[in-house]
Parts: structure tokens; C-alpha cells; sequence
């Protein structure tokens, strides 16, 4: 029995669900604990190409049942549109292939809008949300202003809940009607019905079963609302800790946590970010590697990785151990670059991922340059077959960082993966 966490240890797209994928052919339940259809994972399989938001990376195996629990905040148009998606790509999502929280909260056409329209308000401090509605949606949770997903199944709780949000400070009176929207989301509710329970009850039954449970994260720890690069972050905890209130189980129940760690670094939004590269180089890891957004289709900015931020996110997750993804987008550098240390406006030399992001974004970074292996690694599955630069890569952010690299993912596909290389 093991029960772990997969967390995003820079600034989400770290690859996650590729990972979460493969451990969960192994696992017996895989669980979304925070965040909403603000995620994007791709997960590819033969010719297949899934794009999941809500539903979780393990949905792909049938040995595996797939949990959305409490700390999700769920779009159910987007849910069923997802199951229906998977259905015509030949996924059934039945009721005991998924389960999700009744307490979930649900997020709702005024969280969109709000969503959009704060944002458009910020002019020159946008933090470029994704606009799926997600920062309204944890407000109104916080507020205890927020619709659970039980709350879908009563047109009289419903409508007493959508009362108390006062839409009509959002909306001109003539552009909602909360008869329309009770109705809406009623029905949104019947068709949810058979996949609601009390998940937190299941997962701990499962846990006491000796199954095997992966906690899998969205976004990453520096988009996390406490420890992330804020306000440049999104509106939950990605981070470990948040794997707990959002699965509703004890910390003591988690044996493993596991910071999927892209082999240079993107962010997509808003925000600082030390080792951006805003060159060829920068262009040349967003066409080798696809960086374009699963979810908006943006461009994704790139740089190289942060060691500095790396450790950080090592520290304030627990993590007990690396998979360091994409190693193979780095194949036809001469040189890599990798940040061990920030150099502050006054010119002190920083150790530590600074709180205050004036400090922070004023900081520049200081690289070890290595030599890089000039050739194609994608189809390795041997770590000793690997060039001996892109093993010197790999030493040097395992000496650095003294956590073991569990996985090295040299491509897209499942088979495109060096296991267990764990160096301790
Ligand atoms: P997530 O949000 O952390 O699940 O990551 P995304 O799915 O948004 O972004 C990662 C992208 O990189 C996806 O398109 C994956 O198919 C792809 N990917 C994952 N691992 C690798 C890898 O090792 N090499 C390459 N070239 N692509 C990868
Ligand atoms: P996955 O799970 C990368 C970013 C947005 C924006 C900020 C706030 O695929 O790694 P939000 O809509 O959440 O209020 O936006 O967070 N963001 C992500 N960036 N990957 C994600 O998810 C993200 N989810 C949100 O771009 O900067
Ligand atoms: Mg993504």
C-alpha cells in the first residue's frame, strides 16, 4: 500500500500528467485535490492524444478509479463535456470508474464573468488568469458564499445559495435570471448525481484497505496562493499540504511526495521569472518542447532551470523525491544553462527563493553553464545508455539538490521513460 502525492514543483505544465499516468497503471485510485479546469494535462497513449482538465490523469486505465474530491472547484459543463470527449475517444466514465466530492464547490457562470472582468479591470497588472472562473469561484468558497455540489440537487437550496451571492451587484437586472440558472445547474446536478459521494470517506476506506492512492496535483508550487510568486498565482494550494485538506485524509497517511521537475523552466501568465529567455534559445525550447498552453493555447514563456526555486519548492513540499521531465527538449543545445543562485538588485548573493517579490523580481540569475550531449535521447529507456553530458545534467541537479531522481521522461509516450534511476 503506498499512498503519494505528485505535485508541480516550478510553474505548472511540468508534465505532471504524463507522470501521474504511468505510476497510476500501478494505482488503484488517482485523486484531483485542488484547483479546476484551470489545469491542462496531456497524456499521450499510441496515437492518442487526451487533453484532461478535471477528470484525473489515472482515467486512462481501467483498473483505475478516478477522484474529484473537496478541494476541486467544478465546472459541471466542462465535466460533462471532458466525459463525453473521453467517451467518443473511447474512455467510458461510468459511475464506478469516477467518484466526485458532494462538497466540491461548483463554479458558476458568475465566476466567469467575474473572472474576466477583474482581470480586464487590472490593465497594467494583469496575472493573466485563464478565465475559467477559478479565483471567484475559491473567493465565494472562502466567503462561504459558494454552491457545493450537493447543493445541486435541491432547486430551493440552490436558489437560497444564489440569493446570498448578490448577482446583482455583478449583473444588470435584465442580464440574468436565477429561475434560468436554478434550472440550469438542477439539471446540472441530476446528471452528476450518480458519480456524488462522500470522497473523503472513500478514499480513507481505500487507504485502509492497503490500496494504492495517487494525490495528483495541478499547476505548481510557485503558482500556489501561500507560496507561489503572489499575486501571480492562482487561488489554491497546489503544494503537498494541500493534497490533505483537499482529499480530506490525514498527512501521516502520505508516504511519498513527488515533484514532477520540467529539465528547464515555462510559466504561462503573468509574473517574474528569473531565468526567462527572451532569445533564440527561449524560442527554441517553445518549438522543441510544444510550449503552448493545453488549456489557453498561449505561448508558454521560457527560460532555464532554477535550482533556487527548485530547493524551494523541495523544502516547503516535503519532497522525497524528482521526475525530471522533458530532458530530451534539450538535445540540440551546445551549452545549458542552470540558475544556482540569484544575484539581488544590491548585488548579494541569494541562496534562498526571496518572499518579497520586489526583491524577487529584481533579482538576476547566476548559471553554471554545462556542455550538452548534441544527440538524440528520446527513444533511451536506460539510464546508463544516456550520453555522458545529459548524465552530468542530471548528477548536477541531483548533487545540488541531494533528492533522488525517481524517473527521467525523455518524450510524450509512456515507453518514453528512464526508470528508476534513484541515486541516494
Ligand atoms: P502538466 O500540466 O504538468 O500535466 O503538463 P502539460 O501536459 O500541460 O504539459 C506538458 C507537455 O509536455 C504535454 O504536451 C506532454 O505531452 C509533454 N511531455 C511530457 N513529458 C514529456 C517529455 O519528457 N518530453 C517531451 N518532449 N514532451 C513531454
Ligand atoms: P497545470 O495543471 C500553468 C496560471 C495562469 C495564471 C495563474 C492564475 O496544467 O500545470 P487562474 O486561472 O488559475 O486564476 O490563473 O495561474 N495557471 C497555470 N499555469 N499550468 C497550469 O495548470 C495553470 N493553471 C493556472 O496562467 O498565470
Ligand atoms: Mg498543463
Amino acid at each position: 500500500m503506498t499512498v503519494q502525492v505528485i505535485v508541480g514543483s516550478q510553474w505548472g505544465d511540468e508534465g505532471k500528467g504524463k507522470i501521474t499516468d504511468i505510476l497510476a497503471e500501478h494505482s488503484n485510485y488517482v485523486v484531483r485535490y485542488q484547483g479546476g479546469n484551470n489545469a491542462g494535462h496531456t497524456v499521450v497513449v499510441g496515437e492518442s492524444v487526451f487533453k484532461l482538465h478535471l477528470i484525473p490523469s489515472g482515467i486512462l486505465y481501467d483498473s483505475c478509479c478516478s477522484i474529484i474530491a473537496n478541494g476541486v472547484v467544478l465546472d459541471p459543463a466542462v465535466f460533462l463535456e471532458e466525459i463525453e470527449t473521453l467517451r467518443k475517444q473511447g474512455i467510458v466514465v461510468t459511475p464506478d470508474k469516477l467518484k466526485i466530492s458532494s462538497i466540491a464547490n461548483v463554479i458558476l457562470p458568475i465566476h466567469r464573468d467575474l473572472d474576466n472582468k477583474q482581470e480586464s479591470l487590472r490593465h497594467n497588472e494583469k496575472i493573466g488568469t485563464t478565465g475559467k472562473g477559478i479565483g471567484p469561484a475559491y473567493t465565494h468558497k472562502i466567503s462561504r458564499l459558494g454552491v457545493r455540489v450537493q447543493d445541486l440537487m435541491s432547486k430551493d437550496v440552490l436558489m437560497k445559495k444564489l440569493i446570498k451571492q448578490n448577482w446583482q451587484d455583478v449583473y444588470d437586472a435584465n442580464d440574468f435570471n436565477l429561475n434560468d440558472v436554478v434550472d440550469l445547474y438542477y439539471s446540472y446536478g441530476q446528471q452528476l448525481k450518480p458519480y456524488m459521494t462522500d470522497t473523503s470517506l472513500f478514499i480513507n476506506n481505500a487507504i485502509d484497505a492497503g490500496k494504492n492512492v495517487i494525490l495528483e496535483g495541478a499547476q505548481g508550487t510557485l503558482l500556489d496562493v501561500d507560496h507561489g510568486t503572489y499575486p501571480f498565482v492562482t487561488s489554491s494550494n497546489p503544494v503537498s499540504g494541500g493534497a490533505c485538506i483537499g482529499a480530506g485524509i490525514g498527512p501521516h497517511k502520505i508516504k511519498k511526495v513527488i515533484g514532477v521537475t520540467k529539465a528547464y523552466l515555462t510559466r504561462v501568465g503573468e509574473g517574474p521569472f528569473t531565468t526567462e529567455l527572451n532569445d533564440d534559445f527561449g524560442e527554441l525550447l517553445r518549438e522543441k518542447g510544444g510550449e503552448f498552453g493545453t488549456t489557453t493555447g498561449r505561448p508558454r514563456r521560457c527560460g532555464w532551470l532554477d535550482l533556487v526555486i527548485l530547493k524551494y519548492a523541495i523544502r516547503v513540499n516535503g519532497l522525497t523525491e524528482i521526475c525530471l521531465t522533458k530532458l530530451d527538449v534539450l538535445d540540440d543545445f551546445d551549452e545549458i544553462k542552470i540558475c544556482t543562485h540569484y544575484k539581488s538588485k544590491d548585488g548579494e548573493i541569494l541562496d534562498e527563493y526571496p518572499l518579497d517579490l520586489e526583491v524577487y523580481s529584481q533579482c538576476t540569475p547566476v548559471y553554471e553553464t554545462l556542455k550538452g550531449w548534441k544527440s538524440d535521447i528520446s527513444q533511451l529507456t536506460q539510464y546508463a545508455d544516456l550520453p555522458e553530458n545529459a548524465k552530468k545534467y542530471v548528477d548536477f541537479i541531483f548533487n545540488k539538490t541531494n533528492v533522488p531522481i525517481q524517473m527521467i521522461s525523455v518524450g510524450t509516450r509512456r515507453r518514453q521513460t528512464i526508470h528508476l534511476i534513484t541515486k541516494t
